[in-house]
């Protein structure tokens, strides 16, 4: 049995011990959100794609950090899933991109809009999260197996991915494009990716902006999947 003033002792102690705990993890916490936050990156362009995500509603449909509802992608990574080159195009006209599917809102928005979203999106993505959100097994647009020699062009691999797989890598919008150096010739492709409406009237896949020497990349990387 403790004494009363052995009580007290120990309550006083207890108290200052935990008092004391918290208030060091609150200033260590505190002191570390710069850090994590990358605060140094916090440029105007990514101040001014906060307001458009925020001015916008984006997250009626979307979370950052969870935050948000749940019709819509997380947003947390996304700049690390997807790239600029791919939000780029996606943001412009999203139901080019997945005809047919849920429909996400097509904003028009100018190109400083849509960089200043990219911006915000990628500050959002270095902010040190300890680990959230969980990496998702998503579809790599490694294409390190025999069928394919060749590096695949950047483009590719931040754009073409979302709709094509390569030796069961990618999505499902388009068909996949094994062998595809075998179906169609360098004439057709090159054709087929300045404009594929042009080829194809009323064809799901969109005219992507790409530049000459991008279309050259990628026909000869095409031609080569055999
Ligand atoms: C009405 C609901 C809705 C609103 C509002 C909305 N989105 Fe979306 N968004 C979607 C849907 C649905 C998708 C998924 C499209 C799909 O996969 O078919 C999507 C996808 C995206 C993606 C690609 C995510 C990925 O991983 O592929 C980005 C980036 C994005 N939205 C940004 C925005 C921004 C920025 C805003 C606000 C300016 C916004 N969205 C507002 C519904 C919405
Ligand atoms: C938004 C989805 C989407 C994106 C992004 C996309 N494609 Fe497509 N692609 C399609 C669809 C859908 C078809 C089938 C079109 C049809 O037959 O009407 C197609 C067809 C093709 C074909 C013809 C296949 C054949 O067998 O004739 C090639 C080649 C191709 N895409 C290459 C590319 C390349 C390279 C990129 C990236 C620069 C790309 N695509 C980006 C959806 C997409």
């Amino acid at each position: 049995m403790l004494t009363k003033s052995q009580a007290k002792l120990f309550f006083i102690i207890g108290t200052v011990l935990c008092v004391g705990t918290f208030l060091f993890l609150t200033v260590d916490t505190i002191l570390k959100i710069p850090a994590q936050t990358r605060d140094a990156n916090l440029t105007p362009a990514v101040e001014r794609g906060k307001e458009i995500w925020d001015k916008n509603n984006c997250m009626g449909c979307h979370t950052i950090m969870g935050e948000g509802a749940y019709y819509a992608p997380e947003l947390t990574k996304v700049y690390e899933r997807r790239g600029p080159e791919w939000m780029r195009v996606f943001i412009k006209d999203p139901q080019a991109m997945f005809p047919g599917e849920r429909k996400m809102v097509k904003y028009n928005f100018t190109d400083n809009e849509i960089n200043d979203l990219i911006a915000y999106f990628k500050w959002i993505g270095e902010i040190d999260l300890n680990g959230f959100p969980p990496k998702p097994t998503l579809m790599s647009a490694s294409t390190s197996t025999s069928t394919v020699k060749v590096a695949a062009p950047e483009k590719f691999t931040q754009i073409c991915v979302a709709c094509h797989a390569i030796a069961g890598n990618g999505g499902n919008v388009g068909p996949a494009l094994d062998g595809i150096g075998v179906r169609r010739d360098a004439v057709f492709l090159d054709k087929w990716l300045r404009d594929p409406a042009a080829v194809k009237p009323g064809t799901l896949m969109p005219k992507l902006p790409l530049t000459d020497p991008e279309i050259k990349e990628l026909v000869s990387f095409l031609s080569a999947l055999k």
